[in-house]
Parts: C-alpha cells; structure tokens; sequence
C-alpha cells in the first residue's frame, strides 16, 4: 500500500510515499530552519508562509521525479496535530484537496505518532519486538509512551515545562550559540568536561515518568553568571548535556522496568544526540534492545513517519469489513 504523506506542523514542509508503513520509496524535506536561524526561533507567521510557498512543489516534485501517478497512490497522510496552527493548516487544506480531487482517503496523524513510528522506517519488521517502552524527545515534545500493540499506545509521562530539545535550544542561546542549538551544543561538548558542573537531574525520585526542565536551565544560566564564559562555554555545554541525558536515560529505563518490556525506542530530534545513546547503553548494559530511527534524518521532523504511522492506523481502523477512512473517501 504506497501512502502520500505530508508533515507541516512546524519549521519543515516535507513530503513522502511510503510503501507499507516500512519502506521509503522517496521524501523531500524542505527545511526553513536557515530562515528561522535569521531570528533566533521560529516566527509562526513566516512558518506559515513558507510553507504555502514550498508545499505544491515539493508534491510535483516528489511525484514527477519518481514517475509516480494518481493511481500509484492508495491513500493521503497528513499531520493534523499538535502543532504550530497556521502551519498545520497548510499541510491539512492541501491533503484534503487532494483527496477529495483524487477520490483517496485521508488519513489524519498526530505528529508525536509518528515520531514513536519513525523506528519502522527501513526496518525489517521482524526485528521490532513490542511491547516497548518509547521516549520522544524533540523540541516541541518530552514524553514516555507505553507501546503495547497498535491499538494501544499509552502517554505515561510529560515534561511539566520544556521539552529537551527546547531546553538545548535555550542553553544553547545563553551560550551565543545558533539555532536550533541541540547539535551545536552537542558539537562543543565534545571540547568540555562532562562532571565539571554539578547540575541537577530533575525529578528522578517524582514517582512518576514526568520531567522539568526550567530548574536545569535555571541552574546552567546561573553558572553562566559566574564565570569567564568564553573560557568556560564547552565545559558548561557538556556539564548540561549530561545532566539532561542521564536524566532522560535513567526515566525511560525505569519505566522500561515497571513495565517489564524488553524493547525501548528513543525518538524525536534529540535522539539523534550521541551522547544520550552513550548513556542508555551504558545504563542498559544489552538487557534491553534500543531502537532509535535507522537514519538521523527521521529523528527530526519529516514525512516518512508520518506515512508509517498512516499505514499501521489505517490498517487497524477496519470496521465491519470496511476500512473508517475508505468510506470517507467515498462519501466525498
Ligand atoms: O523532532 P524535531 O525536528 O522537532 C520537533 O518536533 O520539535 O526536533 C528538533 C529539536 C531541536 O530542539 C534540536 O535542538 C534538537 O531536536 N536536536 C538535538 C540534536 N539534534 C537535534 N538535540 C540534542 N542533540 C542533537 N544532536
Ligand atoms: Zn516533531
């Protein structure tokens, strides 16, 4: 089944067709993040805008390039949340167009879905054992997932504040480095010492599976106060790197525990950060089998995902013989 998936929910117009929820037939990802490094962060209203600019072109393209036709296509994935609203909006109009111009169901995503799927791109499926435990980290979202078949996938921790992926960006920023400020961070760490700040690890007694942030950043701002900061800048990125990957690691592992799963996938654009598949390794020591996405490009946001989850939805929405999203198509 050859999905067209479309991902606009925040700083990427991207574009895929995904054969079976596995395999990547061809993607296009067009990234505004040169644009948004002009200021800083994202500015939604030029998110918005270009992504109008960008979106019919990078179908054409994605079609013509790879002689795909209308009729290749069985069905259209679109994340529909959550989201920057005027970015989101532009994916959705644009996959409902065409599927209501090409007579193919819809399949609306939820975009946090298609991180946790991101693990089945290029994947034998065979090697994908569930139940797992799953860790989305990125920059709009820092979350546990209990992934038990499915039909259920459970949310069993939130950050209260940041998301990791926005709390690198933040750091990053005190540091005077670009955006987005995950991999410069990571860049520089590599120069620093590891153990030379003592900051915290947030919330690791709480009892639960939930994470903050804004007390670590407070803490690195702090430090930042004290020192010679072009002297100290690497020894102050790989002392925060740290302290937020152990955090990260230790939280998914014990969840892993009380849910007694052998698998953990870790996903989301900070899952792409070395340091952290270090650290869950050494605190794994091979009892559990950890996936992160095959490619560093589906730990960010891209349309490959998008079309993995559509697939496995769309595969478990059948009722009374008939697929829920099949009939919408028809009743266009
Ligand atoms: O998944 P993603 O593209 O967007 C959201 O859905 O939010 O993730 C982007 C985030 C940014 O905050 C970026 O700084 C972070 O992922 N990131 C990293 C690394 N690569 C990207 N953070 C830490 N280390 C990295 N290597
Ligand atoms: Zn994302």
């Amino acid at each position: 089944m050859l999905i067209l998936s479309i991902e606009s929910s925040c700083d990427e117009t991207a574009v895929a067709l995904i054969e079976n929820g596995i395999r990547v037939i061809a993607d296009i990802t067009y990234s505004q993040v040169p644009i948004h490094a002009t200021t800083g962060g994202v500015v939604p209203e030029v998110a918005s805008r270009e992504h109008i600019v960008k979106i019919i072109p990078c179908i054409r393209n994605l079609l013509e390039d790879n002689n795909i036709s209308i009729e290749d296509i069985e069905a259209i994935a679109v994340t529909s949340r959550p989201g920057l609203i005027g970015a989101l909006l532009i994916g959705v109009e644009t996959a409902k167009a065409l599927a209501y111009a090409w007579s193919k169901p819809l399949i609306p995503v939820y975009h946090i879905w298609g991180h946790i799927y991101s693990v089945y791109l290029d994947r034998d499926i065979a090697d994908i054992h569930l139940p797992a435990i799953v860790l989305t980290v990125s920059g709009g979202h820092n979350d546990i997932y209990y992934f038990k078949n499915h039909n259920h996938l459970q949310n069993i921790g939130k950050t209260l504040d940041d998301a990791a992926g926005e709390a690198f960006d933040k750091v990053a920023k005190m540091l005077g480095l670009p955006y987005p400020g995950g991999p410069y961070i990571s860049q520089l760490a590599n120069e620093g010492e590891a153990f030379r700040h003592d900051f915290p690890q947030p919330m690791l007694d709480s009892g639960d599976y939930n994470f903050s942030f804004s007390g670590l950043k407070t803490a690195v701002k702090y430090a930042i106060q004290k020192v010679d900061i072009e002297k100290e800048k690497a020894h102050i990125a790989a002392s925060f790197q740290e302290a937020i990957c152990q955090t990260l690691a230790k939280k998914v592992i014990q969840a892993a525990k009380t849910y007694n799963v052998q698998s953990i996938f870790v996903v989301g654009g900070v899952s792409a950060n070395d340091r952290l598949r270090d650290i869950i390794n050494e605190h794994t020591h091979n009892n559990y089998s950890v996936l992160y996405p095959a490619q560093k490009k589906y730990c960010v946001d891209n349309a490959c995902m998008i079309g993995s989850v559509a697939y496995f939805q769309y595969k478990n929405t059948v009722v009374e013989g008939e697929n829920i999203f099949s009939i919408a198509a028809q009743s266009n």
